[in-house]
């Protein structure tokens, strides 16, 4: 059997932080090398080993890789859509130089394999909005969507070349209570449970129609390592995999804490990421993923949303 040791960047972020236990659980704590920009995640603290890694000092990152035998790399760090509308040079710098610099290490080093994630965000207003397939038009509309779509091309391209293992989902909006989300549009379908709880009511900054797809994060994770351990004959995609969780609007993620919480109000303030919402999808079509290595998710929004009030009250 082979020994993995794995780095995963960007581990204090939102899917890091979760993703990098449920790797620790798999591989063994010592096997499983944390690391980012920013301080450790509280909730990582005393599980395994932790690094303060610049994904964009190439040379440390190498030294790294090295150093600690890494066989491995989940690349999470990246900046998000609606802060990538923000600052657009520096999320292109950094989606694009953060990836070819770990798919150049990896090549150099023949690691076994690289995950970096994907979005909906690769999609734009020409794309088809119901069930959007996995080929169709792609044209997308802001930063970090046209980051994601050449990033993508850069993953294949580094397969086909040089036979590199690299994976890639197209991961919708993702809800989770462990971590803070990092600045996406989605971002309101976290808060809106924090909000529900401490004070009764949520100002939305997309409107109450806008349907977007999202994902539950035990389904984010479970869909990930489950396509990383599928047999590389089950990976017929190598630019990044639809894959599906729910799709709902506003009014409805509200209607259905409302059965939790009676007295919660929601309120429309929409503002510039509704413009961002209404270039993506409103649910996509992940046929190919379900084919491939079998993905089937286990939360809807009714299920997901007693999960979140049951962790978030204790
Ligand atoms: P996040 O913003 O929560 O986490 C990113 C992490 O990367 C942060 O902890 C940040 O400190 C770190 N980072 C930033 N610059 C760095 C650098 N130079 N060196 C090392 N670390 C650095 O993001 P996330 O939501 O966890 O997203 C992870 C990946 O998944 C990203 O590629 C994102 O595009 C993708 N994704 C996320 C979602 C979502 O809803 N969260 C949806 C689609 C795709
Ligand atoms: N949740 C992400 C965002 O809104 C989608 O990639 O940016």
């Amino acid at each position: 059997m082979i020994r993995e040791k794995i780095l995963v960047i960007g581990a204090s972020g939102q899917i890091g932080v979760e993703l990098t236990m449920a790797l620790r659980k798999i591989y063994g704590n010592n096997n499983v090398v944390a690391s980012d920009l920013r301080e450790e995640n509280d909730l990582l603290k005393g599980t395994g080993p932790y690094v303060s890694l610049d994904v964009m000092n190439k040379e440390m990152l190498h030294v790294q890789v090295i150093r600690q035998n890494i066989t491995q790399i989940y690349l999470l760090a990246a900046i998000l859509s609606a802060t990538g509308e923000k600052n657009p040079s520096l999320a292109w710098n950094l989606n694009m130089q953060s990836l070819l610099n770990v798919l150049d290490i990896a090549k150099e080093e023949k690691l076994h394999k690289v995950y970096w994630p994907s979005s909906i965000a690769v999609f734009g207003p020409t794309s088809p909005k119901i069930r959007c397939p996995q080929q169709t038009i792609i044209e997308p509309s802001t930063v970090y969507g046209i980051s994601k779509y050449a990033g993508e091309f850069w993953c294949n391209y580094y397969h086909n070349r040089w036979g590199l293992d690299v994976r890639s989902i197209r991961y919708p909006g993702l809800i989770s209570y462990k971590s803070e989300p990092g600045g996406g549009t989605t971002d309101y379908a976290v808060a809106i449970y924090h909000e529900a709880l401490e004070e009764k009511k949520y100002e939305c900054f997309l409107q109450e129609d806008t349907y977007l797809p999202m994902m539950y994060m035990p389904d984010a994770i479970k869909a990930t390592i489950q396509m990383m351990e599928a047999p590389e004959s089950k990976i017929s995609i190598r630019t990044s995999y639809n894959i599906s969780g729910m799709s709902f609007s506003p009014k409805e993620i509200a209607a259905e804490i409302q059965k939790h919480i009676p007295e919660f109000e929601i309120s429309y303030q929409p503002d510039y990421r509704q413009q961002i919402a209404n270039s993506w999808p409103q649910s996509i079509d992940d046929t190919v993923a379900r084919n491939d290595w079998g993905w089937q998710e286990d939360y809807d929004l009714q299920r997901m949303t007693a999960d979140m009030f049951d962790n978030l009250e204790k």
